[in-house]
């Protein structure tokens, strides 16, 4: 029996990036998965390299209706959801002087907001499923702060907190809710940004979507005792600067 038989996954943001990794990896183990996405062409050209083990909803996650006929199409494909990748973000770049308020509050709204409304609409489903794991993308920006991306990290942070709230709600209903904090990985969101970005590192470089899968996949297969918790996948980023100090 493959790890994640009898799991149905639901991936916000599955059409590229990490979110199609962790729809390929839980399927090679079991899985049936629901990728949602804006962008249509990529999440079906995603579902249908995985065969029917993979279905593809348009999902934008600022839309309770696509949320709640996200939910409704995995019932109907699949059965109820068991497992939710809150994965869907997006990164805008400024400084708090220069930002446009509008773009603020689409960061806000996708990344924070979209990770509630997904909670919000799926729990039920996981409810009628008997239980499940809830895990929700953060960043290393939810942990740290980084200079002009203020509305990414008040996302992460946010998502980071309600995590935690969520897991303490959600417990006694076998549903646990932990959160992921990626440190620079390479997907088509970090293209401009270039390897250097990983270069202090104490792994100096830049991670790939598959190993924050591997990550993913324990944490809902394995990791049975844990709830609230936060997850890191750096290269060792959040450790700070490595600073030259003499040797002897
Ligand atoms: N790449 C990194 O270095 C990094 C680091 C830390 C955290 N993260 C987080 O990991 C997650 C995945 O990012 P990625 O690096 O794979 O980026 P990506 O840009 O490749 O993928 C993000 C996906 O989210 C989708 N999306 C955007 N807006 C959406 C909306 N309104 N509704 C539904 N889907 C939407 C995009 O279409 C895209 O498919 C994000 O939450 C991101 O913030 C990324």
């Amino acid at each position: 029996m493959a790890r994640f038989d009898g799991t149905v996954a639901l991936i916000s943001g599955g059409a590229r990036g990490m979110g199609a990794s962790h729809a390929r990896g839980l399927v090679a183990e079991g899985a049936e998965v629901v990728v949602g996405d804006v962008l249509d062409d990529d999440g079906r050209a995603v579902a249908e390299q995985l065969g029917d083990a993979a279905h593809y909803v348009h999902l934008d996650v600022t839309s309770e209706a696509d949320w709640q006929g996200a939910v409704k199409a995995a019932e109907s494909q699949f059965g109820p959801v068991n497992l939710l990748v809150n994965n869907a973000g997006i990164v805008m770049y400024g400084p708090i002087t220069d930002m446009d308020p509008d773009d603020f509050r689409r960061v806000i709204d996708i990344n924070l907001t979209g990770t509630f409304l997904g909670m919000h609409y799926t729990v039920p489903s996981m409810r009628r499923a008997g239980g499940g794991v809830i895990i929700n993308i953060s960043s290393t920006a939810g942990i740290m702060g980084y200079a002009t991306i203020g509305a990414y990290t008040a996302s992460k942070w946010g998502v980071r907190g309600m995590t935690k709230t969520a897991a303490m709600e959600l417990g006694r209903d076998g549903i646990r809710v932990m959160s992921i904090h990626p440190g620079p990985i390479r997907t088509p969101m970090t293209d401009d940004l270039g390897d250097a970005v990983a270069g202090g590192q104490p792994i100096p470089r830049m991670g790939e979507p598959e190993e924050v899968t591997k990550l993913l996949l324990f944490m809902a297969a394995d990791a049975t005792y844990s709830t609230g918790s936060e997850w890191v996948i750096d290269g060792g980023a959040l450790l700070g600067p490595i600073i030259d100090l003499p040797t002897e």
